[in-house]
């Protein structure tokens, strides 16, 4: 193809580069395109790390890399639920360490929310999602009426991280703005973009998406890592004394979040980065497992595990791989600065998909096979790089149960349930029963985070005669 003369060095310099890494077809509706979309399209590919892609491309789609056989993969040891005299002591002690962290403004809660959420198939940002079943309060409420409450109960402030991407930026910071950041500070909450990656087709070639513009995903929820140091949240996070980080995601409504047992045991461990995990429903669900891969602490895939693997039991009965990460974690901040020296440490994993892109004649084509390899990281991967880290189990009913999927598992509808569910074990532990609807379960209830961000706190409120503002919904 005819490679096309730019006006001006600054673009020439980009056409260059396009061509020394063997992009060039990038530029084949070059003729076809207006000085505006041409300009996009050299503003975009600017912004491109074309050695990184180099090196991705070599390693994972051009070359496949010789598998070097099965990992040598080992469990890791899982702090439970407290029970005896000495676990309860432990717990109490951990706790008032996060207390005291929380107290002093130590902590930040940092939530991901740059996925695109194909399953869900949502038209705006997930965090937009309504999912209370009673008010339909958002994803994103619900997580901030979490952290408003959580900082007022230590008479402190929580300032909340959210990192967006280039889809989801816009609307999602407008979002906040509507809903006057639902009761937080706006000064208090800092929004930042996490980095694009180009995906490539089955040769290593880029795709281009629309005739200016070349197909790129997020680069994964380890890009995080990444977008913290890159867009100074991390120097902001310093300058206001904020020692560690509670990382979370944007589709799970039933978090705990800033949990200070969980902050207290990581703190008191001197953990880089921990975790919480979730005890496995049944041994054969599809849930990574923390685990060790090769010695180094990691999340173990469900595929990487044989059926013997899954099923085998410690003796105390548990399952020897049964902690399902719920992708929780505590970061220490030092931690995540060093996460970043000489460039993200995390590695890349590829997913092959079916991406729609631009053919030579400028016509969009809709592959029914998986023409594209994407990239991708995950912050778990940071978990290698710990010296010390706390894997902490948390009851599912009362902590995970995120929303991923159109209809079936993880649907709306079984987040609501579960939402339901757990607010009327809260009341009924106030001595408040519900009644029942129809299949024996409760009408649809549901206590927002600042009337009780816990069964306790309610119990509380309900024996000091605290007057609630609201009524059922029947
Ligand atoms: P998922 O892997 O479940 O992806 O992300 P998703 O975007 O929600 O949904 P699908 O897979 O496209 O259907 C788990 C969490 O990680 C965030 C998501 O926003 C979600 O909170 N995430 C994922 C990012 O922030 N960036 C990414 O690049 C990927």
């Amino acid at each position: 193809m005819k490679i096309p003369k730019a006006a001006n060095k600054r673009d020439q310099a980009v056409i260059d580069k396009l061509v020394a890494h063997g992009q060039q077809h990038a530029l084949r509706v070059w003729d076809e395109i207006t000085p505006g979309s041409r300009d996009k399209l050299l503003r975009q590919a600017e912004k491109i790390d074309f050695d990184l892609l180099d090196r991705l491309v070599a390693e994972h789609v051009t070359s496949e890399k010789k598998s070097a056989g099965r990992s040598k993969i080992t469990a890791a040891p899982v702090t439970g639920q407290p029970c005896t005299d000495e676990e309860i002591a432990e717990a109490q002690k951990a706790r008032k360490v996060g207390e005291e962290m929380l107290t002093a403004g130590k902590v930040a809660a940092f939530v991901v929310a740059g996925g695109q959420a194909t399953r869900l198939g949502y038209d705006y940002p997930k965090g937009m999602f309504p999912i209370s079943p009673v008010r339909g309060k958002s994803l994103f409420q619900v997580h901030a009426e979490k952290i408003l409450a959580r900082g007022r109960r230590y008479d402190s402030k929580i300032p909340f991280y959210v990192m967006t991407s280039e889809a989801s930026h816009r609307q999602t910071v407008d979002f906040f703005e509507q809903y006057d950041y639902f009761g937080l500070e706006p000064g208090d909450v800092r929004f930042f973009e996490q980095s694009m990656i180009p995906a490539v087709d089955l040769d290593g070639k880029f795709l281009l998406e629309a005739k200016n513009r070349i197909f790129t995903n997020p680069n994964g929820h380890g890009g995080s890592l990444m977008a913290l140091k890159k867009s100074g949240a991390l120097d902001h996070m310093k300058a206001v004394g904020i020692e560690e980080i509670y990382y979370f995601q944007v589709d799970n409504p039933l978090l705990q979040i800033c949990d200070p047992l969980f902050i207290g045991r990581h703190r008191l461990a001197k953990a880089q980065m921990s975790t919480e995990v979730v005890a496995k429903e049944d041994p054969m669900e599809k849930v990574g497992v923390i685990g060790l891969i090769d010695g180094k602490l990691g999340v173990v895939e469900y595929s990487n595990l044989t059926e013997e693997e899954m099923r085998e039991r410690l003796p105390d009965g548990k399952l020897k791989y049964g902690g399902g990460n719920i992708a929780v974690h505590m970061i220490n901040l030092a931690f995540a600065e060093k996460m970043n020296k000489g460039g993200l440490q995390l590695p890349y994993h590829k997913a092959v998909k079916a991406v729609p892109y631009v053919n030579e004649n400028g016509e969009i084509v809709r592959p029914e096979k998986p023409n594209a390899v994407k990239f991708e990281t995950f912050v778990f991967d940071a978990l290698g790089f710990c010296k010390n880290s706390v894997t902490m189990e948390v009851a599912r009913a009362e902590e995970f149960h995120p929303l991923k999927n159109a209809s079936g598992d993880f649907s709306v509808e079984t987040v609501q349930r579960a939402m339901v569910d757990m607010h009327s074990r809260w009341l009924q532990a106030a001595g408040l029963a519900l009644p029942r609807a129809a299949q024996d379960r409760p009408w649809a209830v549901e206590i927002g985070p600042l009337t009780a961000l816990d069964k306790e706190e309610l119990i509380a409120k309900v024996r000091s005669g605290h007057s609630f503002s609201w009524g059922l919904c029947l």
